[in-house]
């Protein structure tokens, strides 16, 4: 099974270093590896020390990188939206320049290049794909709004179509604005079912999330939430990366006290994270670039464990054949977990983050019986019988 491998952390923490340093491994144990960066930096190119062009091209034996150029995919893909948006912005009396701006919304950059994974997974050329994500999972998260919006959308876009297209010279002549053809409503469902296709492939079976952080009070604090997040959005956390931790020894008390902060942070880390696996990586005394540097850094970071083994952790929403749900919500605090029900559907908050899950078939005419909060555990039940109303 492929295999496909997202680094994610707060900013800074090492997770383009980690993301590179685990895909030399790849390649070097002979196994066709992508490296796919969504970031417009180049710093993915940069770590491996090449100059990337837009294609996938070779960068070592066996290694591929991808830049993803975000303004030519989302032209080839979605250049229908973007001509839509470009005119309705003129007819609205905004600059050609904003519209332009649509495209750096914040996110966007990236969900084009996970559209772009998407080419490359359905291609089946890759054993494995590793992916270089923005700070702090954002867009991962953002990838669950479909999901979500997808029960509206089925039902509603059909029916809004032909409302749309009856209505069209209505509201032409009274708003003063064009209404999306039938094309550009095309090409917007395309990339609704794009989003949730790319979505599919991240919380598969072949897929992980690797939580990058340092032992810092403050990217813990974030790491831990970051963690409850994925979780909730159904991708499977299956290791914790410790970078840049000091190796003890010296006499220096700047040093020791640094060595000794780190020592408590990374206990609990352990004590956070477990039963995840967590790998560290010593502070170097020179940034790792390079294939070289980086197979070195892979190295201390996975030690005698197997980066590529194929993923044994169970996904975080199944239901028991006791026809319990169960929701893995580590770390989450008892008090910042709510739940509704609403028709089919269930909304599960955590915090400021939400989730609406649509109830597989045997659930969704039944009642909520109770829902407890257990040792990582969202567990809801459901009265036996269909409920009548
Ligand atoms: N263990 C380490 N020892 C020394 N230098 C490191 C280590 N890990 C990363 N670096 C260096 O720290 C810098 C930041 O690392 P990196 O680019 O991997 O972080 P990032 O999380 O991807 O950052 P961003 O959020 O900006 O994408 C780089 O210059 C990298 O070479
Ligand atoms: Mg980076």
């Amino acid at each position: 099974m492929s295999r496909i491998l997202l680094f994610t952390g707060k900013g800074g923490v090492g997770k383009t270093t980690a993301a590179a340093a685990t895909a030399v491994l790849a390649a070097r144990a002979g196994l066709k590896t992508l490296v796919v960066s969504t970031d417009t930096a180049h710093s993915l190119a940069d770590t491996l020390g090449v100059t990337a062009g837009s294609e996938p091209g070779e960068v070592a034996p066996g290694l591929y990188l991808h830049q993803v150029d975000t303004q030519r995919a989302l032209e080839r893909q979605w250049g229908e939206l973007r001509d839509y948006t470009r005119g309705l912005f003129t007819e609205l009396g905004l600059d050609e320049v904003t519209a332009e701006e649509i495209t750096v919304l914040p996110g966007a950059e990236e969900v084009i290049a996970l559209l772009e994974l998407r080419e490359h997974a359905r291609g089946g050329l890759w054993d494995v794909m590793v992916v270089d994500c923005a700070p702090t999972a954002e867009t991962l998260r953002l990838l669950a709004l479909p999901e979500a919006l997808d029960w509206h959308v089925n039902r509603l876009l059909p029916a809004g179509r032909r409302l749309l297209r009856t209505l069209a010279p209505l509201i032409r002549r009274v708003a003063r604005v064009s209404v999306p053809e039938d094309r550009v409503v095309g090409a917007g469902e395309r990339l609704h079912r794009g989003l949730l296709e790319v979505r599919e492939l991240l919380t598969g079976p072949g897929a992980a999330v690797r939580l990058v952080l340092t032992p810092e009070a403050v990217v813990l604090a974030e790491a831990r939430r970051t963690l409850t997040s994925l979780s909730l959005y159904g991708y499977r956390v299956d290791a914790v990366i410790a970078n840049r931790v000091f190796p003890a020894g010296g006499a220096d008390p700047w040093r020791r006290r640094w060595v000794r902060a780190q020592a408590g942070h990374l206990a609990e880390i352990e004590r956070s994270f477990a039963p995840l696996p967590l790998h560290t990586v010593p502070y170097l005394d020179a940034e790792p670039v390079g294939p070289d540097a980086l197979a070195a850094v892979g190295r201390a970071m996975y030690g005698e464990a197997d980066p590529f083994a194929p993923p044994t952790a169970a996904p975080p929403l199944r239901v028991t054949p006791e026809g319990e749900l169960l929701l893995a919500l580590p770390l989450a605090e008892r008090g910042e977990v709510n739940l509704a029900r609403k028709g089919d559907e269930l909304i599960v908050d955590v915090g400021s983050w939400r989730r609406v899950l649509a109830l597989p078939a045997a659930l969704a005419r039944r009642p909520v019986r109770d829902a407890v909060l257990r040792e990582g555990f969202l567990q809801v039940r459901f009265e036996s019988g269909g409920s009548d109303d």
